[in-house]
């Protein structure tokens, strides 16, 4: 099934309620981190060079329904406004009468950004009352949030029941036609790294993978439990103890199916994560007792860049340590340098992207995804709701 994407759609002189993914990292009001605003410009750009007006939507944080001032996107109007150099004006609310006349009260080439949506029970619940009332706000539906595609909620899934014009913005056209082509005809060899702190998010990706690619690396603090599964200690290291027989089922499919499956052979470790310095680097087999591991050790480096060297496409997901204090950040950096240099790179995941933009290769890899759980989800080879939606609007 298809899916009608925004180029195709005759948008001159109309409302454009546009659902974008503003979900970004704050700190005390101000923005940490942009990239997601920055990703939407090309659609607002676009949709305004022809005559559309804007009401932008998104949610920020998980306030559950309530008001909660921190969770404002007061501050993202602000920045969208220099960004698109422009005014961008912004509703007190994201329903209701008043938000309801301001965006009637828009000429072409004007945009509006309403309050958090999920001050609004109704949003997460896909309340059909919720549904409605947002869906009055626009003529056409532009699905662009591809950071909350795996989220079936009202302002991406309830809505396009009832706008009857609804596609997808650049945004999502990109990251469906990318992430679909890299997963349904990979450059080969296909290699996938994962990382990160958890196994238990992780393993439905793991398990499709599997399937799908020749080699695979998992580093990070999920390695532990893998390590652990084979019968040695990891000391005080972070470690899932319920999911030892789950890594031991992943060791087993990988075998079998004759994928090659590369865990960290040496690691950096001290007494936690909030060492000034590492206190030595040891093999897996003898990790001291009464220390944390934080990052992979200068083997494993080497042993995980030669298993890149010469792949056709890299898939990666979660950073090799604890990159957020620089004595652990090694392992991560030196990942992303041989991640770079793969002739097709795919990174997603909201630490993962952090970490690429901090040691400086973000523009050196094919493709970051905007997506943190929703780029694991497609990878999974879930049909994700926003995209479900977005193939019935089309039919
Ligand atoms: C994200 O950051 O992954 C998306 O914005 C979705 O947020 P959520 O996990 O709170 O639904």
């Amino acid at each position: 099934m298809s899916i009608t994407y925004l180029k195709d759609v005759d948008v001159r002189n109309k409302r454009l309620l546009v659902r974008v993914d503003y979900n970004v990292p704050m700190d005390q009001g101000t923005i940490k981190e942009d990239t997601r605003i920055r990703a939407s410009l090309p659609t607002l750009k676009l949709a305004l060079e022809r005559g559309a007006s804007l009401v932008l939507c998104s949610h920020m944080g998980r306030p559950k329904g309530q008001v909660v001032p921190e969770l404002s996107l007061r501050p993202i109007a602000q920045r969208l406004s220099e960004l698109l150099g422009m005014d961008v004006a912004m509703a007190s609310d994201c329903v209701g009468p008043e938000v309801e006349a301001m965006t009637k009260a828009l000429e072409p080439g004007q945009v509006l950004l309403l309050e958090n949506l999920r001050f609004h029970a109704g949003e997460t619940k896909n309340d059909p009352d919720f549904s409605a009332q947002l869906a009055k706000l626009g003529d056409v539906f532009v699905s662009d949030a591809f950071g909350t595609a795996h989220r079936a909620h009202a302002s991406n899934v309830g809505v396009t029941k009832l706008i009857p014009v609804c596609c997808a913005g650049l945004l999502m056209q990109k990251e469906w036609e990318y992430l679909g082509q890299a997963l349904a005809d990979p450059k080969r060899p296909f290699v996938a790294v994962s990382g990160g702190a958890k196994v238990s998010g992780k393993l439905e990706l793991l398990n499709n993978l599997l399937d799908k690619v020749d080699r695979m690396i998992i580093g990070g603090a999920m390695a532990n439990t893998f390590i652990k599964a084979q019968g040695f200690s990891v000391g005080s290291s972070l470690v899932e103890d319920d999911l030892l027989d789950t890594a031991r089922a992943v060791l087993t499919k990988a075998q079998e199916r004759g994928t090659a499956l590369y865990l960290p052979v040496d690691f950096v470790y001290a007494d936690g994560l909030k060492s000034e310095k590492a206190d030595g680097v040891c093999p897996y087999q003898n990790i001291p007792a009464d220390k944390m591991v934080l990052d992979i050790g200068p083997a494993t480096q080497a042993l995980f860049a030669e298993v890149l060297s010469g792949a056709g496409t890299v898939v990666w997901n979660g950073p090799m340590g604890a990159f957020e204090n620089p004595a652990f950040a090694s392992g991560s950096m030196h990942m992303a340098t041989a991640v770079a240099e793969s002739s097709v790179s795919i990174v997603g995941g909201g630490d993962t992207d952090a970490m690429l933009h901090a040691s400086g290769m973000a523009d050196k890899v094919s493709f970051i995804s905007t997506g943190g759980g929703a780029f694991l989800e497609f990878m999974e080879g879930k049909d994700l709701p926003a995209f479900k939606a977005l193939k019935e609007c089309a039919a």
